[in-house]
């Protein structure tokens, strides 16, 4: 008996030191939604969208107006415009989905940013080019660093020249920021949920993209609860490991996700515009305590 408590207090104590890994999460149920569609994207890197001789919209972006500003309504109509290949994608994968509804909450507890991301399984049946994973969500924050991530959130990571664009043979090149360095904090923090391990793993990506290395993420796990996907994360605000950004209560930092729905890989994901996510402050997604 009395050695029973003496183990279970010890237990207790490591928890604690561990930095709340037992950490509650939020009751769900009463943290607001917010819908953010994610759509295909198609080969729709940052040099085609600045370039501007076939978007429209990069006179707009120059001038500082937001992705979503301009797209935020319409990503649905977009996305079917690439996923048909009637726009920018060569490579058309038949019952891909052009979008995706997707119900993203947030919370905070002073010590760990709660995150939740719910949405139906679309049809598929396409090529399974990750045959390990069925679905993989990944999110990217930035702490208001990297030049334009404030109108474009994840974009600045997508170049012409990184593995699966059309014409690039080299598989090994990764995503990767213009001028990124982690010392130099320029750099987004990345953290990656797959479902076969059904575990998260803590990056970032700077002058290319490192899947290891952050101590910031306790916890990412997932279900498919009927054709209902809930995948959640826990992650220390205060961060720590390397391309881990510090977050803080008041702050507010530029956020972005992807789904790779459908045993996809590479570009063949569907990714949302560029948000704000507010650390008890009002942004695009607040998390509030
Ligand atoms: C000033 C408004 C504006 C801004 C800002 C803007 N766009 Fe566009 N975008 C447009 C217009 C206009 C088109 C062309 C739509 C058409 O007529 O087909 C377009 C087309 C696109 C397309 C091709 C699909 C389609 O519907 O034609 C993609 C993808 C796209 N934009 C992504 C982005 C991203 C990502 C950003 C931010 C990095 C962005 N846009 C910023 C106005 C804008």
């Amino acid at each position: 008996m009395q050695k029973k408590l003496i183990a279970s207090s010890i237990a207790l104590a490591l928890t604690c030191a561990a930095g709340g890994a037992l950490a509650a999460a939020p009751d769900w149920s009463k943290v607001p939604a917010k819908k953010i569609t994610v759509f295909y994207p198609g080969v729709s890197p940052m040099e085609w969208i600045t370039k501007g001789t076939e978007h429209g919209g990069a006179k707009g972006l120059r001038k500082g107006e937001s992705c979503a500003a301009c797209h935020d309504e319409e990503v649905a109509d977009m996305g079917k415009k690439m996923v048909t290949g009637q726009k920018i994608e060569p490579h058309v994968i038949k019952g891909k989905a052009a979008a995706i509804p997707v119900s993203v909450q947030a919370a905070n507890d002073g010590s760990n940013l709660y995150m939740r991301f719910s949405w139906k399984q679309p049809a598929g049946g396409g090529e399974k080019m990750d045959a390990d994973n069925a679905v993989k969500l990944a999110f990217m924050l930035d702490d208001n660093k990297i030049e334009r991530a404030n109108l474009s959130g994840c974009w600045e990571t997508c170049h012409q020249d990184v593995r699966t664009m059309p014409d690039v043979k080299d598989d090994k090149k990764t995503k990767y920021v213009k001028d990124g360095n982690v010392a130099g904090g320029k750099f987004y923090d990345l953290l990656q949920w797959t479902s076969k391990a059904n575990k998260g793993r803590d990056g970032y990506i700077a002058d290319k993209r490192v899947m290891e290395g952050g101590k910031a993420l306790v916890e990412a796990k997932g279900e498919k609860k009927g054709d209902e996907w809930v995948v959640t994360f826990t992650r220390k605000l205060a961060g720590g490991g390397e391309g881990d950004i510090a977050m803080a209560s008041g702050k507010t930092y530029n956020f972005g996700f992807a789904i790779h729905d459908d045993h996809t890989h590479g570009r063949f994901h569907h990714v949302s515009l560029g948000y704000t996510l507010g650390i008890d402050t009002k942004a695009d997604i607040t998390a509030g305590k």
